[in-house]
């Protein structure tokens, strides 16, 4: 076919065409492209600034090439660049007069470059308003020499650079700035660095070496993000009677002990906390029998000792102003319970994030959350109970997701579910707690109970009870429930049958994993979307899900040896992710793997280490390399018919190759045992 080829020739001349076409004379032939006034020469091996491209245009993109240096005469020829992208380059050098011509320049990207030296190049750009620096080997020195004079800046990403200290030289002229990227730096002091700039409103530290933050006095700030360092203090500056804008602060894996010292009066509506080693003492505070307990906390400048900051530790009002909190993230802190009246001073609280804590109890009622509380997570604590009374249930309108998972509960208030009105996740796993016989809860006159009645709470759709011992479900316990989700699985010998039949129209997800489950009819269940019967001795695939329109399916650690044909044939062309790991399959009867297999619209996880057993033991089956002997003993017949000849020719070869080399020793045998020896 001629146009096949064709192709390779004219993939071959192409670059010889392009060497050949000269850059200057037809720009639009060049490896730029033009669109109005913007040439976009992204990855095109140049190696300096194209000449010859119209000199009014404004946006020139030239990310991904090998230019190393940028000359003083680079751009001159394009007075009106008002964007210059040079990101991905190896660029190591600017000379000093490189922008000289480019007064208009707006935006330029030097990221991902190697530039590793000061240089003065930046000073005349007045009106550069965004700058990226970001991944270059830029130190402290560097960098201040860079940013000199750049009073119109607005944005200025410094991230994945070599900073070490930033202090009141290093961002002194950049008076409009609005956001600085300090990420991934080993940035480990801060002193007044940004003083001058009153209009910084995002401000992150992210990944760098901060043992503390005090005196925090930046009220103009919005986001303040210093993730992953390992800030022991936070500390902000108690006597300044203005608000501060703070509405964002990320102090997550850092070495926080103390709850941070927040601002008398902030804005501050996300506070994420996750994974340091908080508490609150307050308790310990009003042990008077210690008077020598230490009270106050002192840091010293390192540089001038003239702002010393001294924390008054037991102080009252040592959380600052949190009445404005939506989002406390406390995930992974060391938090057995909570201040007297803490919970109270956040009217506004919709998120309560308190995973891997220590809590031990947790009175609803004490505490006060607000109607506004959306998402109260308290899995993997200590907590034994939950106490709360009917009207402080009633109050939590709002409580949406409900995670208890993870603690050693033993009793719940009486009817706690039932009197949440919006209630829709809830996650009881792994805890003692039963699910009442309705004698049981209709008896009961405690005010706590060590089971819970899950009937007629109508906005409840998704229910996990993991790994609670559960062994018996009464009949009529999802009565009346619209549950989407539900998870039994990991509790061994549980008998589900009748009880969630109500459930089958709007059942989504179904969890009956190591249940011991077996027998069961799912046809009814015609919402099903999945379904994980793993770890249940399961023999066979249960003909029931066949004619459901499964979308996940767990069929790990059972005991399938094969899955019929039709079934896999069946199940197939509705399937996304199938889990098969674990189970002895006959490596004799694998055609339903190659069904799945050239479905290519099913995820098989673990696909390389199912395993099925052969003559020989386990192989893998998607190695397709086993051998297969067929237990009715015809293949086996096969197999020797087969082997006979080779092995008949074999030994002829062999006996022929010694007969050849050994010649001698075949006239001795002969003359030895045929011919006896004769005397002549
Ligand atoms: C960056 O510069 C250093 C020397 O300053 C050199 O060793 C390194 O190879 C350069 N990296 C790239 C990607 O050009
Ligand atoms: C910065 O601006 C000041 C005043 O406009 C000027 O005196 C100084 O020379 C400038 N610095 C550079 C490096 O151009
Ligand atoms: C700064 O640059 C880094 C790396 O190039 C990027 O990941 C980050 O998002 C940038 N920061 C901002 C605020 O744009
Ligand atoms: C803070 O920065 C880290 C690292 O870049 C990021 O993962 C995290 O999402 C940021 N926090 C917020 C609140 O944006
Ligand atoms: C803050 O306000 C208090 C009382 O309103 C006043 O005594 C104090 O001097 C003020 N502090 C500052 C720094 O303005
Ligand atoms: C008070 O301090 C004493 C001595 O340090 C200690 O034994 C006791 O447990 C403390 N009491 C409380 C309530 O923390
Ligand atoms: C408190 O400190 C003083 C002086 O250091 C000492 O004499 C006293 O015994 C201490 N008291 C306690 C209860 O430790
Ligand atoms: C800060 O603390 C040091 C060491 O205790 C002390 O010498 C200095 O006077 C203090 N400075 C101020 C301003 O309090
Ligand atoms: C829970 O808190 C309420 C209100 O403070 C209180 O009356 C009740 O005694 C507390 N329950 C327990 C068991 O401490
Ligand atoms: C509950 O949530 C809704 C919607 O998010 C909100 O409008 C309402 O104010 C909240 N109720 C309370 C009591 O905060
Ligand atoms: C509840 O919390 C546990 C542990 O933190 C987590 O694994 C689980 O996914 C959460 N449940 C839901 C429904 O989000
Ligand atoms: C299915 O249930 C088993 C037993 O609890 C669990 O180990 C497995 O992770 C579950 N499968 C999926 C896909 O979540």
């Amino acid at each position: 076919m001629p146009v096949h080829g064709l192709t390779p020739i004219l993939l071959c001349l192409l670059p010889m065409w392009r060497i050949l076409t000269p850059v200057a004379s037809h720009p639009h032939h060049s490896r730029c492209q033009l669109i109005q006034r913007t040439a976009l020469c992204n990855d095109a091996e140049l190696s300096s600034v194209p000449v010859g491209l119209p000199d009014n245009i404004e946006e020139l993109q030239l990310n991904y090439n090998h230019i190393k240096t940028l000359q003083d005469s680079a751009l001159l020829h394009y007075p009106s660049l008002k964007t210059l992208s040079l990101a991905c380059n190896s660029l190591e050098k600017l000379e000093s007069n490189t922008f000289q011509n480019s007064k208009l320049l707006e935006s330029l990207n030097l990221a991902n470059n190697n530039l590793s030296s000061g240089s003065l190049a930046l000073k005349n750009l007045h009106g550069l308003k965004a700058l990226d620096l970001s991944e270059n080997r830029l130190d402290d020195e560097m960098a201040a020499t860079l940013l000199e004079n750049l009073t119109s800046l607005e944005y200025l990403n410094l991230s994945g650079n070599l900073l070490r200290r930033v202090d009141e030289t290093s961002f002194k002229d950049l008076h409009q700035l609005k956001e600085l990227d300090l990420q991934r730096n080993f940035i480990f002091e801060i002193d007044s660095a940004f003083d001058s700039n009153s209009k910084l409103q995002r401000l992150n530290l992210a990944f760098n070496y901060l043992p503390c933050l005090t005196d925090f006095h930046m009220t103009q700030l919005v986001v303040l993000n210093a993730s992953y360092n390992i800030i022991e203090w936070f500390i902000s500056r108690q006597d300044l009677n203005d608000t501060f804008q703070l509405e964002t602060l990320d102090l997550s894996n850092n070495r926080l002990l103390f709850f941070p010292f927040l601002p008398s009066h902030s804005r501050l509506r996300n506070l994420h906390l996750s994974h340091n080693v908080i508490n609150f003492y307050e308790r310990l505070s009003h042990n008077v029998t210690n008077p020598n307990s230490t009270t106050t906390v002192e840091f010293y400048n390192l540089k001038s000792y003239m702002q010393n900051v001294t924390a008054q530790l037991w102080d009252d009002d040592l959380h600052g102003d949190i009445s404005s909190l939506e989002i406390l993230d406390l995930r992974g802190n060391q938090v057995d319970s909570f201040p007297e009246g803490f919970i109270q001073k956040m009217p506004k609280l919709s998120r309560l994030q308190m995973c891997i804590n220590c809590l031990e109890t947790l009175n609803l009622t004490a505490e006060q959350f607000s109607g506004s509380l959306y998402e109260l997570d308290v899995s993997n604590n200590r907590l034994k109970q939950i106490l709360a009374d009917e009207e402080t249930l009633t109050t939590l309108s709002n409580l949406t997701y409900f995670n208890l998972s993870l603690n050693g509960l033993e009793r719940l208030p009486l009817g706690l579910f039932s009197s949440l009105p919006s209630i829709r996740s809830v996650d009881l796993s792994y805890n003692n707690i039963d699910i009442c016989l309705s004698e049981e809860a209709e008896i009961t006159t405690h005010t706590v109970s060590s089971c819970v009645d899950w009937n007629n709470i109508v906005s409840l759709r998704q229910l996990y009870l993991k790994g609670c011992n559960l062994k018996r479900i009464p009949n009529s316990a999802f009565r009346g429930l619209l549950l989407t989700h539900l998870e039994l699985s990991d509790n061994p010998g549980l008998n589900v049958k009748e009880s969630i039949q109500s459930l089958s129209r709007t059942l989504q997800h179904l969890g009956v994993g190591n249940t011991h489950i077996h027998g069961f009819d799912f046809s009814r269940f015609h919402s099903l979307k999945s379904l994980n019967i793993s770890k249940n001795s399961l023999a066979h695939l249960p003909p029931s899900l066949l004619n459901l329109d499964l979308k996940v399916l767990d069929l790990r650690d059972n005991r399938l040896s094969t899955i019929h044909s039709a079934h896999a044939a069946a199940l197939a062309p509705k399937l996304q992710t199938v889990f098969l790991t674990g189970n002895p399959f006959n490596c004799c009867q694998t055609e339903w793997f190659r069904t799945f297999e050239t479905t290519r619209t099913i995820s098989i996880v673990g696909q390389s280490e199912i395993e099925c057993e052969d003559l020989f033991g386990t192989a893998r089956i998607s190695d397709h390399s086993f051998s297969c002997f067929k237990e009715n003993g015809e293949s086996i017949f096969w197999y020797i018919l087969l082997l006979l000849p080779v092995c008949v020719s074999f030994l002829g070869i062999s006996i022929i190759v010694f007969l050849t080399f050994k010649p001698k020793l075949l006239q001795k045998s002969i003359k030895k045992k045929c011919f006896k020896p004769t005397s002549y």
